[in-house]
């Protein structure tokens, strides 16, 4: 018999997205309501490396595992089993088709994963975790797949992941088929067609979120009448703005729609009934902060953006460092670099191919 292990490993980078994906218009299959956008940070940065191994030898009543960090990690949760699920079928199609290929589809898989960054830095590990996981496993099996079908798959595990799949610019097509076969990602440009973007994350806090970005999600579609426009109106016009702002490398037009657009965000969270609040006194204290530094150079240099957290993530462009990382630097006490626990600050982060 075949008890031989057969192993796999890659990396899959973190995403920011500057136009956001907030709301599913079907939480099982991870549909969103509306397109997203976001820059691919580098792999040195902020990556997950995964390696997914599989063994006829792995005892089968442990069933599939997941080491993450170097503790063990559920994976019951519907959206991670519909992962394992699909990518299965596309290796059980290969080995339906080639019967000298060994049966890896229906052997137990066993996943490590870990992190570059902190986990305590509280920053969104789940889009490179599930891109990472997705694309080990793919490897493992040798699919065909393109990035944009393996985003299909990614999607399914955690939204934003489907964008991790690529380099650069990326955007997240919302797609109109009930069943999410035209919901994927797909390259805008690659990183290095505005070679001099870069992003600075300023960790406010290290502790977990308090209301999760499924429920959060749930709370503001079902409650919020902004959201409705920010949907309809706010949001196609941003993805076409931003498009064009990254088409023309415009950091001007770049920087207001990504400022605006975690207003957006931000607002429908906190017009949501009971009210969201991510950002905090500190959170507000960079958005300050930015506005000083943009009216100090007498344009735009600088753009803040804010996930599901108070945590910051600050957009600029080389050439205008000095003033950009400088202002943060202050602000934090010349912390530079990921610490543990406390505010701190990491610059110079470039975007990965
Ligand atoms: O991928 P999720 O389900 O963790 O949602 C991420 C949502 C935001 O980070 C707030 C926005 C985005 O587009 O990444």
């Amino acid at each position: 018999a075949d008890t031989k292990v057969y192993r796999a490993s890659t990396t899959a980078p973190v995403n920011i997205a500057v136009v956001k994906y907030w709301g599913k218009r079907d939480t099982k299959l991870n549909l969103p309501t509306n397109s997203s956008l976001s820059v691919t940070l580098a792999q040195s940065d902020l990556r997950t490396l995964t390696t997914a191994s599989c063994s006829s030898s792995y005892p089968s009543e442990q069933g599939d595992t997941l080491l993450l960090n170097g503790e063990p990690s559920d994976v019951s949760g519907a959206r991670i089993q519909a992962c394992f699920r699909a990518l299965r079928a596309r290796r059980a199609a290969l080995e339906a088709t080639d019967s000298s290929l060994p049966k890896l589809s229906a052997m137990p898989l066993r996943l490590v994963s870990e992190n570059n960054f902190p986990t305590a830095a509280g920053l969104a590990s789940s889009a490179a975790g599930f891109a990472a996981l997705v694309r080990a496993i793919a490897n493992l099996y040798e699919l065909t797949d393109n990035p944009s079908q393996l985003s299909l798959i990614a999607r399914q595990g955690s939204g934003s992941a489907c964008r991790s799949l690529f380099g650069g610019y990326v955007a997240w097509r919302m797609g109109q088929a009930a069943d999410g076969s035209d919901s994927l990602a797909e390259q805008v440009a690659p990183a290095s067609h505005w070679p001099e973007m870069r992003a600075l994350i300023l960790v406010v806090s290290a502790a977990k979120k308090d209301v999760g970005s499924t429920s959060g999600m749930q709370q503001t579609v079902a409650t919020s009448s902004l959201f409705q426009q920010r949907v309809r109106e706010v949001v196609p016009a941003n993805m076409a703005k931003m498009e064009k702002a990254i088409q023309d490398k415009d950091f001007g037009a770049f920087a207001e729609v990504t400022m605006r657009d975690s207003n957006s965000f931000h607002s429908t969270c906190s017009d949501s009934y009971p009210p969201i609040y991510y950002m905090n006194d500190v959170s507000r204290a960079a958005v300050r902060a930015v506005e000083a530094v943009n009216e100090a150079a007498g344009k735009t240099v600088a753009a803040y953006t804010f996930d599901a957290g108070p945590n910051a993530v600050i957009y600029y462009l080389e050439k205008d460092a000095e003033a950009v990382v400088g202002t943060f630097a202050a602000v934090v006490g010349g912390a530079s670099g990921w610490k543990e626990g406390a505010t701190s600050l990491k610059s110079g982060i470039a975007l990965n191919e």
